[in-house]
């Protein structure tokens, strides 16, 4: 019997590909970018199964050209690049990879946090450029954490671990979530609040909301008004939950303090003015790469579209 035949969109770490290649037929696109729509759907079509990444718009148009496809699997937590529900309709198994990248996710959010309230980034450019002039007392004052409010917008894994990594700094933990979330209350006495007051009160606000039409644009001019003028924003869950342009108009205006943020509206480019404020700090949507994410990552996704092509439910299924 000849093998399943799989179509990677990118190169993933090899442990994944050294599961895929055990018993599949495995091409890889061979290009160092994601592909375009059209490289996508002309390399999906007579495939078994799909690994995908967050970079790949996987629509009706990929399932009409992968016909037969027995499985999608995301190389990602996120799926907001998946059609979910059009794949369900269409009987196609799709999964993506939570879990692993958790701790990672989550430390970034705090590299960023630190990053942006100590001016870490704007301190370093002022070194390299040769015109540090020696100590000063009013050099480079930033933020304080601890003892200061961090406010989580979404506590789910990936905000949980955020929020208990806050334990060393005595902060008071505010979460606002569709549901309580007992391991915050527990362990750090964190409060459920209404997201109106989360803004009004948190000194930090660490997004980790999933991109859903409900989250599209959570924050913008509105929610920017509301926040404390010295606090600062980090974005590690989707860009598009951050109005940018609104974001930039509010960091000009001194509405806030700071934003930190590893993901964009519109990857991968940025809006206008936002890479020319000295109160930003921006990275290449790195959350999740650490050795043992990217590499738990493609273990999962490859496990998972083993599982979809052997007819099997994926450990990671996201149909209903
Ligand atoms: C995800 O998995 O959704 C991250 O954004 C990339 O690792």
């Amino acid at each position: 019997m000849s093998k399943p035949s799989v179509y990677v969109t990118r190169l993933i770490p090899q442990v994944g590909i050294d599961l895929l290649q055990a018993e599949c037929q495995v091409e890889i696109n061979p290009h160092d970018r994601p592909l375009t729509h059209q490289e996508l759907l002309e390399n999906v079509q007579g495939r078994d199964g799909i690994l995908c990444l967050l970079t790949d718009k996987i629509d009706a148009e990929v399932f009409d050209a992968a016909q037969g496809v027995k499985g999608i699997a995301n190389y990602a937590v996120g799926y907001d690049n998946i059609d979910v529900p059009e794949a369900t309709k269409r009987g196609i198994p799709v999964s993506n990879t939570p879990g692993v990248l958790t701790d990672a996710t989550a430390e970034m959010a705090w590299a960023l946090l630190f990053a942006v309230c100590r001016r870490v980034v704007e301190s370093d450019a002022v070194m390299r450029s040769g015109q540090w002039p020696g100590w000063g007392p009013l050099q480079f004052i930033g933020g304080d954490v601890t003892g200061a409010t961090l406010g989580i917008v979404g506590a789910g894994r990936i905000g949980t671990a955020m929020g208990l990594k806050s334990k060393g700094f005595q902060m008071k933990v505010l979460y606002s979530d569709a549901i309580r979330n007992e391991v915050l209350e527990q362990q750090l006495q964190a409060e459920k609040v209404d997201f109106d007051t989360l803004l009004e009160h948190s000194d930090y606000v660490s997004i980790h909301v999933p991109l859903m039409p409900e989250t599209r644009h959570l924050f913008g001019k509105n929610a920017f008004q509301r926040m404390k003028k010295t606090a600062y924003l980090i974005n590690t869950s989707r860009g598009p939950v951050v109005n940018e342009a609104e974001l930039v108009d509010a960091l000009q205006a001194g509405e806030i303090a700071g934003a930190a943020l590893d993901v964009y509206e519109k990857e991968p480019v940025m809006a206008e003015g936002l890479k020319d404020l000295k109160n930003v700090v921006i990275t290449p949507h790195t959350a999740s790469a650490t050795i043992s994410s990217r590499g738990g990552m493609a273990r999962l996704a490859a496990t998972n579209l083993l599982a979809m092509l052997k007819g099997a439910k994926a450990p990671n299924c996201l149909n209903p």
